[in-house]
């Protein structure tokens, strides 16, 4: 049995100005999730206060892209996880591939990042993902086993509830990706549970919901989401029109 709810959420990454993310929150709480389905979206922080304000009280989660882990200090440029609490965000998106590739993110600032998120009680969205090297060479389990053990290190069961994570295969994601078979993900979600089950026990490990992500629109979301091991998707550009997230949201409904 997978645990419910089914999650389908969105980064905007670097797109909407302030006026845009607006007018899309605005049509995203005017809309009813069906039940089972558990919506979010990411927007950039210069719109993340408003955001979260106009989805404050809609079954849409709302969060930021990323994070610093301490709370404040000479950072120049840096959004500390405080001021992402105190904007209203639910949850923080971490190591996503293009942080990983451009801007210096590494398994052990992911590991800084999710205990900072946890400890202002929001849920950190810890992405892991295979480069197409290291797929072609067969070491894709390897990988995601290593990042996700120094990811969730020092971890509690308890806080462990609170952790979700997406698998994200580089070579998937953007207009050069290509969709991972769901067959596929299945696979390595099963190992990635294995993993989880290993580090924080059956029931923590059990419960944490695992994402797919990486080129899903919403003609190819459902034959991930009905797989038993793939709790939900994470949507780049197929979602980023508003019409078109609501129509991936109801694509999978239970
Ligand atoms: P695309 O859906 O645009 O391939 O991006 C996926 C992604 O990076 C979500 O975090």
């Amino acid at each position: 049995m997978r645990p419910v709810p089914v999650w389908v959420g969105t980064s905007w990454k670097m797109n909407k100005g302030p006026a845009a993310a607006i007018e899309t929150a605005r049509a995203l709480a005017a809309f009813t999730p069906p039940a089972g389905v558990q919506p979010f979206v990411i927007p950039p922080f210069t719109s993340l206060r408003d955001v979260c304000a106009i989805l404050h009280d809609t079954p849409v989660l709302t969060g930021a892209q990323n994070t610093h882990w301490e709370d404040a200090g000479a950072w120049t440029g840096e959004i500390s996880p405080a001021m992402v609490a105190e904007c209203g965000a639910e949850l923080v998106e971490i190591g996503h591939s293009e942080r990983r590739a451009h801007f210096g993110e590494t398994d052990w600032t992911v590991n800084l990042k999710v205990h900072a998120v946890l400890r202002h009680g929001m849920r950190p969205l810890v992405c892991i993902g295979d480069s197409a090297q290291e797929h072609d060479f067969g070491v894709t389990r390897e990988v995601l086993a290593r990042q996700i053990m120094i990811a969730l290190h020092g971890v509690s069961p308890r806080k462990m509830a609170q952790v979700l994570v997406a698998y994200e295969p580089v070579w998937a994601i953007g207009v050069n990706g290509r969709a991972a078979e769901a067959g596929f993900v299945a696979e390595i979600h099963a190992h990635l549970r294995a993993v989880l089950v290993r580090i924080a026990g059956e029931e923590a490990g059990g419960n944490v919901p695992l994402l797919y992500g990486g080129s899903v629109t919403r003609d190819n979301a459902r034959a991930y989401t009905r797989l038993d091991n793939i709790d939900g998707v994470f949507v780049g550009r197929a979602a980023w029109n508003v019409t078109d997230f609501v129509q991936l949201i109801r694509s999978v409904a239970p």
